[in-house]
């Protein structure tokens, strides 16, 4: 149970969160996407309020609902992800990319819905833009920056990998090989790594986790 009283810990600051899958489309009717749920993202969001913050929540398209009194913007794909998110970093003391960015999106998105033709079809899938990398490496008004990594193997090193190579502050590594934790999953148990520093948590409800990783983060802007 998360008492709704929290010390104020983040009153005046602004936190951007990412949230959800992005869906990369194919032709007007299909796209690329995964299976994230947006709940992490979403419990992040609500414990960021529960402490007092001004909350942007930019996320992909979710079943779920916004936690009321967060300013709650829709994207779909990858690219209007990140013109949102340049848009509200640098306006913010810290950003959290917890979305499920499609890594490739259709080198060319059909303008009427294709037709089945061949027994095969292959479709030319080009890079996304790293969207946490763009908000980590603003020159000017840079947030303290918060990535996710969700992996099934060597957990640890990509995830300091990726806090190094994005230029992060902090990630939130997220061992998805039990398939109870993680992607669509009511519960969660990460590992938190800073330059010089990490912290494991336990299994346990996102809503709980969520609450950790902001108190976390709020010692530290
Ligand atoms: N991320 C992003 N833009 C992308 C891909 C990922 O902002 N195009 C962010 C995610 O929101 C997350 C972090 O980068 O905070 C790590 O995402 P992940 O998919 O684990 O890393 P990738 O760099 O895409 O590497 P890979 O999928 O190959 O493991
Ligand atoms: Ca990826």
């Amino acid at each position: 149970c998360i008492a709704k009283e929290q010390p104020q810990l983040l009153a005046g600051k602004t936190i951007t969160i990412t949230a959800g899958p992005t869906r990369e489309a194919i032709d007007p009717v299909r796209f690329i996407s995964n299976h994230s749920s947006g709940k992490m993202g979403y419990a992040l969001a609500e414990a960021a309020l529960l402490l007092g913050a001004k909350v942007n929540l930019i996320s992909g398209p979710v079943t779920i609902k916004a936690p009321t009194g967060v300013n709650l913007i829709n994207i779909e794909s990858a690219e209007q992800l990140l013109n949102e998110s340049l848009n509200y970093a640098p306006r913010s003391d810290a950003f959290i990319g917890c979305a499920a960015v499609a890594d490739y999106r259709a080198a060319t998105v059909a303008a009427q819905k294709m037709k089945k033709q061949g027994d095969e079809l292959t479709l030319t899938l080009v890079k996304n833009p790293d969207v946490i990398a763009h908000v980590a490496n603003l020159q000017q008004n840079r947030p303290y920056t918060v990535g996710f990594a969700a992996e099934t193997q060597n957990v640890a090193n990509y995830a300091k990998g990726k806090l190094k190579n994005k230029n992060l502050d902090m990630i939130c590594a997220n061992d998805v090989s039990q398939s109870d934790l993680g992607f669509n999953a009511d519960n969660n148990a990460l590992t938190l790594y800073w330059h010089n520093e990490q912290l494991e948590l336990p299994t346990n409800s996102k809503t709980a986790i969520a609450l950790t990783v902001i108190q976390q983060l709020a010692q530290r802007i």
